[in-house]
């Protein structure tokens, strides 16, 4: 629960995540989404596609109803070049506001507090309605939640059943932020699995949806990718069923250790 008197931001729990999507295809897939029903919008400067996000969100017609998230650089976290770039994220976008700006990877280089300083700021100027974070840590939530001055109001990070993120969960509630879930069908793996099939057939649904349903059933948002129209509607069709606790316990069985697939390793090394 937020604490008493916050403002309640709330982010929907199914939403389109655009890494690796281009061109018209981005454009078209962003309408598509928001046509069909999704409300959320995951973009970032490193995925150079922001013009077309900006584009499918503007031919959807329903621009006011959908959240749309970018993340910042970690190269460009220093107050300066964060001001400048967001300001550019914008002009791609052809957006007067973003309404969620992440750091998109922490950069050790860079003070956290001057980071956090230039994001409130930009928020006070009206350039983005809310801050958060990706990829923090147990540790990096604790000092980022001391060190802003506005409230962080998510953590995006890696987050499916093969892999344990029950500390970070945790440290999110304990700070009252969302979770939202990236590579939520583990890059497609959870298709081809096994117990999420079998799940699946029980309840009428393909194995990905359950390991979606899996995640918002915990009340973590998920931004699935997909590049096909059809799969739209069916990482968007998660809600109509629910898992029963053996079930979220077997899924839960899934976790192993090397289950991660976005490499970190490569994460402090920014200059
Ligand atoms: N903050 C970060 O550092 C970070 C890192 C990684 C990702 N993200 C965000 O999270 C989003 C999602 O993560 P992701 O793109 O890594 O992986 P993902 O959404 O878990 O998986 C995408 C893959 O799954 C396939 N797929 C999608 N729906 C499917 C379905 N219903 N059945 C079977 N296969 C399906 C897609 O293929 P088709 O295209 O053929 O459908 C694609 O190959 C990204 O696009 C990005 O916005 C953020």
């Amino acid at each position: 629960m937020a604490p008493a008197g916050a403002k309640v931001f709330k982010i929907p729990l199914i939403g389109l995540g655009t890494w690796a999507l281009r061109g018209r295809d981005c454009a078209r897939l962003v309408e598509q989404a928001i046509r069909i029903g999704y409300r959320h919008i995951d973009t970032a400067q490193m995925y150079d596609n922001e013009r077309e996000v900006g584009e499918g969100v503007r031919a959807s017609g329903k621009r006011n109803e959908v959240m749309v998230t970018t993340k910042i650089q970690p190269t460009l976290l220093a107050p300066r070049d964060l001001e400048r770039s967001v300001k550019e994220s914008l002009a791609k976008l052809r957006l007067d506001h973003i309404d969620l700006l992440l750091i998109h990877w922490p950069n050790p280089r860079i003070p956290l507090a001057e980071t956090l300083g230039a994001m409130a700021k930009l928020k006070h100027e009206g350039f983005t309605q809310q801050i958060g974070v990706s990829n923090f840590t147990v540790a990096l939530l604790d000092e980022a939640n001391e060190l802003s001055s506005e409230p962080l109001i998510c953590d995006q990070v890696e987050c499916h059943p093969y892999l344990d993120q029950d500390k970070v969960i945790g440290a999110c509630r304990r700070h009252h932020m969302a979770v939202v879930a990236y590579s939520p069908i583990a890059r497609g793996q959870a298709k081809g699995d096994e117990l999420l099939t079998r799940i699946g057939k029980a309840h009428g649904k393909s194995a990905a949806q359950v390991c979606l349903r899996w995640l918002t059933q915990q009340g973590i948002a998920v931004i699935p990718r997909t590049s096909r129209v059809e799969r739209l509607e069916e990482n968007f069709s998660i809600l109509d069923f629910d898992l029963a606790d053996d079930e979220m316990k077997h899924i839960a069985g899934l976790a192993r250790r090397g289950g991660r697939i976005v490499d970190w390793t490569w994460s402090p090394k920014w200059d």
